[in-house]
């Protein structure tokens, strides 16, 4: 039985650490920070910041840039398998985990003494166990590689499973839980998806780096399945990017429903004064993206028209942000096929979006060239679902 001191210590703030795309940590940090979380700090990978559980469920809520948030619930030195056997037993699991909700544990060691994951993985399972009282629920393994429709039952299957993250490193371990479940870019609202949608967490993050703040009008002009276009329009609306979707933290012993809603329901959206415009080539791409829009709930502010980039006009009101994927250059040198699209969209935007700010998102530098437009210094190179891509941003066009 837990005393009350240890009572009052899992209620102490602990690290919470938001996974981010490798490259735009700091872009995740100043999101942190804007939203108001102790101490934000960008480390490699990710921003740690400081909490408790409402924390851990805001960040999940409210953070657009975060891949997944990962609650760091125990850390300690842990030299051989018995040590580590005897103190993952201090860790509160009871307080954390259900003894219903199936747990996965994954473990990685590096520069330590224990050198063996499986077993580090298996003691710290036998601890949970012991410490819930009843054998652990064990979620299937992630499936590898290739996935067989088996592996993919077995995955739906999984998601109210709950993770359990150790890593041991220098002979620290640090045990976290995983309180988001799917990966954050499912906001929860999108079906439709082409074949290379940006992922949302990584359109907010370059929407943020362009320096938008919801101001603006938006304008997409390769919108595929209306990925920045959705994400512009619910910045400016306020929108919550977790309102619609589960996470793995609401199968956790500690959650609280009631508190949860109330988060969830905090804030007023209001009505954007300015409009997101999408358009793209292929008409399946523009009834995807409308699709999309109606289901986020943004399609009052939305417009997407089917017509190639060279059609493209400025739509009326004030000048604001194009933002852009266009196709990549998936193999080296297939990208050359490409330079007369890039240039052609460099040439159309020159012309005809004097006032407004481009930012161009693709993976060879010779085609961000190829559009002749007054690019400042490059940008990090992320990766986007195993594409690396690099955001190359103008000043206003003159
Ligand atoms: C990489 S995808 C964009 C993905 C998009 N950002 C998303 O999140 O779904 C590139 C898009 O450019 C469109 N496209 C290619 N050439 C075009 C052209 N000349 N005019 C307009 N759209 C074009 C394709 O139809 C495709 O939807």
């Amino acid at each position: 039985m837990n005393t009350d001191q240890d009572k009052t210590a899992a209620a102490q703030p602990f690290e919470i650490f938001l996974v981010a795309a490798p490259g735009l940590e700091s872009v995740l940090c100043a999101e942190a920070r804007e939203r108001g979380f102790a101490n934000p700090t960008a480390v490699k990978g990710g921003v740690t910041v400081t909490g408790g559980w409402p924390e851990v469920w805001r960040a999940n809520l409210e953070l657009r840039g975060a891949t997944r948030v990962l609650a760091r619930i125990a850390s300690f030195r842990a030299l051989h398998l018995a040590q580590l056997d005897k103190r993952a037993r201090r860790v509160p699991w009871a307080e954390i985990l259900r003894a219903d909700v199936p747990v996965r544990v994954e473990a990685s060691c590096k520069a330590s003494r224990i050198y063996h994951a499986g077993a580090a993985a298996q003691r710290i399972e036998r601890a949970i166990a012991e410490e819930l009282g009843a054998p652990i629920v064990k979620a299937a393994p992630k499936p590898t590689g290739k996935k067989p429709a088996k592996d993919m039952e077995a995955e739906a299957e999984d998601t109210r499973a709950v993770q359990i993250k150790a890593r041991i490193d220098d002979d620290l371990c640090t045990i976290s839980v995983d309180s988001s479940g799917e990966s954050l870019h499912k906001r929860g609202h999108k079906e439709a998806v082409n074949k290379a949608p940006m992922r949302e967490t990584l359109a907010a993050l370059f929407l943020r780096q362009c320096g938008y703040d919801g101001r603006e009008p938006v304008v997409d002009p390769m919108c595929g399945s209306g990925t920045f276009v959705i994400e512009a329009a619910e910045i400016a609306a306020g929108l919550k990017p977790g309102r619609s979707r589960h996470f793995a933290f609401e199968q956790l012993a500690n959650f609280d429903p009631a508190l949860w809603q109330s988060l969830r329901a905090g804030g007023t959206p209001t009505a954007p004064t300015v409009r997101f415009y999408g358009s793209d080539r292929d008409a399946g791409a523009i009834a995807m993206s409308r699709a999309n829009a109606e289901r986020a709930g943004v399609s009052a502010w939305t417009e997407f028209t089917h017509h190639a980039i060279s059609d493209l006009t400025p739509p009326e009101g004030p000048p604001g942000l194009v933002i852009v994927n266009p196709p990549y250059g998936a193999r080296i040198g297939e990208g050359k096929s490409l330079i007369p699209l890039y240039h052609a969209m460099g040439q159309t935007l020159k012309a005809r979006f004097a006032g407004w700010r481009v930012g161009i998102i693709t993976n060879e530098a010779a085609l961000a060239k190829a559009t002749e437009l007054p690019f400042g210094e490059d940008g990090v190179s992320v990766s986007n679902g195993g594409i690396r891509v690099t955001l190359y941003q103008t000043g206003v066009l003159g």
